[in-house]
């Protein structure tokens, strides 16, 4: 089956969204995502939005802490342009529908702190900002006549001709088919891929489809090897690391060990508020000097109603674990959360494949280097979203492409699943045993061979067999897997979130990584 469209929006989350509603003013927008349109990261985003919105706030001090959390691999004209469009980004949000907490006299918004940031710039919807945004801008996605939405459909591969991009290979998962989509512009705005680690923050759609579909298309990635770790999710067996927002931090909380003693101050002079890589580091170092398994977060300082009023969800859903965060402290541990590397974008989106735009999560504009700041994300992918619809509006030529259609005819209908489901959980594992928060040339040398084992079979079976969206996903996460792995193996240096124990120092000059898919060729 095929369909055109003028754009194919791959993702539905804030850079999705965004850039749906700016090109469906003036084309046909045909959006695609795999599950339910508000399953994303996005919905689950906490804190907020980072913005220069406070009198005594600058563009230069927002700046400046960006590039002192991106520990010297930013790329400074991302790192502007991103925040001297954040007011705009707010405005634009808050035109869309978004409704953002008021302070106490309701005259102005609330702005909250994060690790890293020098001000109170962090403007949120109580402690879930990023339901909030996702409802109001589906609200309006919905309403829009230009755009055909397509829930439960899974893009496989992209369709490229002589590095121009053409479209997709979309699998419907309700009819178990392969669609053709063929569209003027592409664009990948599917997420980060924080589900290659056994402990994630992410819903289970992480599976950074977005980076393996562009490395398979010819896409060079960058900074692939600097996976961010949030500091502070819930431990609890069944609580599937579910964050306890920075902003709680912000807001005064306090990380203690067993002994119920405060030691960030032993680590940083920033203490909590020191960007995310040093505190998760320094709670792995305080649970590996204390042999615990996990460290605890204690706001119980606060007022009832102050906190209630604040974090309600969080509130809530510690209550349902046992755990009253107004009277004592939680349990925490830290789990990946975010891929701060991705395709290399420049500050249109635009990658090295015409006619293909990465934003969001997926791309590596040069914004977080090696180590995002908190609620610069959200920022990025409404920012991004708009320039990239802004640079198809000028360059926008009607799509005439005559696609082929998806060619099963050599692969037969798999009789089990045991190398999805055993596969998936040994990538996971490998993952986060061997390529951690703290790396060691011993490790990544034996996660590398142990990864190209998996990657083998994986591609066999897709050789052999139809396609089912679960093997999708897994053949999706061992490629990314693998990417990090051989990103990780080539910084000999501990810089941000990459940090080994066998190149403790950081070097002089700081260089982003590259990668594509010539370096893969063993
Ligand atoms: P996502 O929101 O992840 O959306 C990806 C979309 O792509 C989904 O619709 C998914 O279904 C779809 N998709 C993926 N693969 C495919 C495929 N193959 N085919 C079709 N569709 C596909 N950042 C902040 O700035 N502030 C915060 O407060 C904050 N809090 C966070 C809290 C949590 C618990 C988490 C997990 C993240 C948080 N982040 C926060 C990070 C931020 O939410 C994400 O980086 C951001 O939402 C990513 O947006 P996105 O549009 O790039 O992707
Ligand atoms: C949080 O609320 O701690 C998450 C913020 C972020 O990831 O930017």
């Amino acid at each position: 089956m095929k369909q055109n469209t003028d754009i194919l929006v791959i993702g539905s989350g804030a850079a999705g969204l965004t850039a749906s509603l700016e090109l469906a003013k003036d084309f046909k927008v045909t959006l695609i995502s795999k599950e339910t349109f508000v399953d994303s990261s996005t919905w689950y985003a906490q804190g907020g939005i980072a913005a220069v919105l406070a009198e005594n706030d600058t563009t230069e001090s927002h700046i400046k802490d960006t590039l002192i959390a991106g520990d010297g691999l930013c790329d400074e004209k991302a790192v502007r342009f991103c925040i001297e469009n954040g007011k705009s980004a707010i405005k634009w949000l808050i035109d869309s529908g978004v409704s953002f907490t008021k302070n106490e006299s309701g005259s102005d918004y609330h702005l909250t702190k994060e690790g890293g940031h020098s001000h109170r710039r962090v403007i949120h919807a109580a402690d879930t900002t990023g339901k909030e945004v996702s409802d109001s801008l589906a609200a309006k996605v919905l309403k829009d006549k230009n755009i055909t939405i397509l829930e439960n459909h899974l893009a496989v591969d992209l369709i490229t001709e002589d590095q121009v991009c053409k479209g997709a290979y979309v699998f419907d998962k309700e009819r178990e088919q392969v669609i053709t989509i063929s569209a003027s512009s592409t664009i990948l705005a599917t997420g980060g891929a924080s589900k290659i680690y056994l402990y994630t923050s992410n819903p289970d759609g992480a599976s950074g489809d977005g980076f393996a579909l562009a490395w398979r298309a010819g896409c060079t990635l960058s900074n692939m090897e600097f996976n961010q770790f949030h500091p502070t999710c819930l431990y609890h067996p069944e609580a599937k690391s579910f964050l306890i927002s920075e902003a709680l931090r912000g807001e005064g909380a306090k990380l203690i060990n067993h002994e119920n003693k405060e030691f960030m101050k032993n680590y940083d002079s920033r203490e909590e508020l020191a960007p995310r890589d040093v505190v998760s580091r320094s709670i792995d170092e305080e649970m590996k000097k204390t042999g615990k398994d996990c460290v605890y977060l204690d706001i119980s300082h606060k007022s009832e109603k102050e906190i209630k009023k604040s974090f309600p969800a969080i509130h809530t859903k510690c209550l349902e674990f046992g755990f009253d965060i107004t009277k004592t402290s939680i349990p925490v541990v830290p789990a990946a959360h975010y891929t701060c590397g991705g395709v290399k974008t420049d500050l249109k989106g635009r990658t090295n494949i015409d006619s293909l735009y990465v934003i969001g999560e997926t791309s590596c504009t040069g914004l977080h280097g090696a180590n995002r700041m908190a609620s610069n994300s959200l920022l990025e992918c409404v920012v991004f979203a708009k320039s990239a619809a802004d640079d198809i509006k000028i360059n926008f030529v009607p799509n005439s492409h005559n696609l082929s259609n998806w060619d099963n005819s050599k692969v037969i209908r798999a009789g089990e699943n045991i190398v999805i489901s055993h596969n998936w959980d040994a990538t996971r594992r490998l993952m986060w045993d061997y390529v951690g928060v703290v790396r060691s040339d011993d490790r990544l040398k034996k996660a590398k061979e142990k990864i190209k084992l998996i990657h083998d079979e994986v591609e066999d079976f897709y050789r052999n067999y139809e396609i089912s969206s679960d093997f999708i996903e897994l053949r999706n996460l061992v490629l990314v897997a693998r990417i990090v792995i051989e990103s990780a193996s080539r910084r000999f240096e501990s810089r941000g979130l990459h940090f080994t124990s066998d190149y403790p120092e950081k070097s002089d000059q700081a260089i982003p990584s590259l990668i594509s898919n010539k370096d893969l060729n063993y």
